[in-house]
């Protein structure tokens, strides 16, 4: 699917869900924005090799923006078992990330509201996340689309969006 708008302000784009061999692409874009370490420098648990790997096995959505055909932003979505049946998954949103040169100017909220409604189309019950208590552009971000905070762990908000909502 891809959404196409533009004025003065906020620029012309594109949103792509990333096919499952085309990880190349978005590769670079992802190492340079610094929330993914990459695991042959020093990083363990989210390296790219991880993501890349989840992707082929379709336990990950990686969804981009383009502006002027320049990627600018990307998310990913987990898929992870269900905290309330065994038999059904949810998803995690692990990262969102739009480039620092083109922030508030909607796009980053744009790709939240694509993912979510990509995953209320699923047979998932909500998208749960972490972020930082610091990071306010990100906590805004998510109260403005309706995720509730439900507690804190150590520095971290953990916040739930219940796609029932949206269906
Ligand atoms: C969080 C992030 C994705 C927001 O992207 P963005 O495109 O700049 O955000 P938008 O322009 O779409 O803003 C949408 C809403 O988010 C909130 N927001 C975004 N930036 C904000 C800021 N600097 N201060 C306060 N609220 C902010 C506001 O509620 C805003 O709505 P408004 O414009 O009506 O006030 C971006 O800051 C980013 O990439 N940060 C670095 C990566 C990161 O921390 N990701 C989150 C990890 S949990």
């Amino acid at each position: 699917m891809i959404v196409m708008e533009s004025n003065d302000f906020y620029p012309s784009y594109k949103i792509e869900d990333l096919g499952i061999g085309s990880f190349s692409l978005v590769e670079n874009f992802i190492r340079n924005s610094g929330l993914i370490f990459d695991g042959f420098v020093g990083g363990k648990g989210d390296s790219l090799d991880l993501l890349r790997d989840k992707l082929l096995r379709n336990k990950a959505k990686i969804f981009i923006i383009y502006v002027e055909n320049e990627i600018v932003s990307y998310s990913v979505l987990f898929s992870k078992r269900s905290t309330i049946s065994k038999t059904s998954y949810d998803w995690h949103l692990a990262y969102v990330y739009v480039d620092a040169s083109i922030r508030r100017r909607k796009l980053g909220e744009k790709m939240l509201r694509f993912l979510i409604n990509f995953a209320s189309k699923t047979k998932a019950n909500e998208i749960s996340l972490y972020a930082s208590d610091d990071n306010l552009p990100a906590i805004q971000l998510y109260r403005k689309l309706g995720f509730q905070e439900h507690k804190f762990i150590a520095n971290y908000v953990w916040f739930k969006l219940n796609l029932n909502l949206f269906r």
